[in-house]
């Protein structure tokens, strides 16, 4: 066998399942640096306005993204990726995914979000499907490392039809 061979972790897109929790609080835990209720996780995946998926590598759920299906609009409510596998396209592949999925259920419906405003990495995220800044929302989070606060951008994106198209067509 060669040795210059390449190895491709296996690595599955599914539905988050109540098995997930806690490997669900743990990459929010890292990637948000807050913790949410016990009962967050759970409910979002019970709940039928939700779509909450997550990505298995080599059996480790390592990233996930969730949207909710609001009367007047799609609100993406979370997107984490593991430190470890960051940068290798599996937000962008999520996002991809919840938007379709929004074109689907309610293709007239624009998408929303809240980000961190210092969120640069989330915000570029976003930004190549569309989104585009619309509000500020003062002292929304707060700090992990000190009492104080971050402020929120709110974005939208008024055609996620054209959004989801726009990653794919790169
Ligand atoms: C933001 C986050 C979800 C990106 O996940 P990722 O899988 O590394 O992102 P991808 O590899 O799919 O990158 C998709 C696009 O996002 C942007 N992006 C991702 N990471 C970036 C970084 N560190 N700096 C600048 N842009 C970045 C780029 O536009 C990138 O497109 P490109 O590769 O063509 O440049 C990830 O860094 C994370 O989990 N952060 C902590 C949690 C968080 O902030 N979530 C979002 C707010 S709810």
């Amino acid at each position: 066998m060669s040795e210059n061979r390449t190895v491709v972790a296996e690595r599955v897109v599914r539905l988050a399942a109540e098995t997930d929790t806690a490997a669900l609080r743990d990459l929010d835990d890292v990637g948000h640096g807050t913790s949410w209720p016990d009962d967050y996780f759970a409910d979002s995946i019970e709940r039928s306005d939700v779509l909450h998926l997550v990505v298995d590598e080599d059996a480790q759920l390592v990233a996930h993204a969730c949207m909710h299906f609001e009367d007047d609009v799609s609100r993406v409510a979370n997107v984490a990726v593991a430190e470890s596998a960051r940068r290798r396209g599996l937000a962008d592949m999520l996002m991809t995914q919840l938007l379709d999925a929004a074109v689907l259920r309610a293709p007239a419906r624009p998408c929303v979000l809240e980000v961190r405003a210092d969120n640069t990495a989330a915000v570029a995220l976003y930004r190549s499907f569309g989104f585009v800044p619309c509000g500020i929302r003062r002292d929304r989070y707060p700090l992990s490392s000190s009492s104080g606060t971050s402020d929120a951008l709110v974005m939208t994106l008024d055609d996620p039809a054209m959004g989801a198209a726009r990653r794919k067509d790169r």
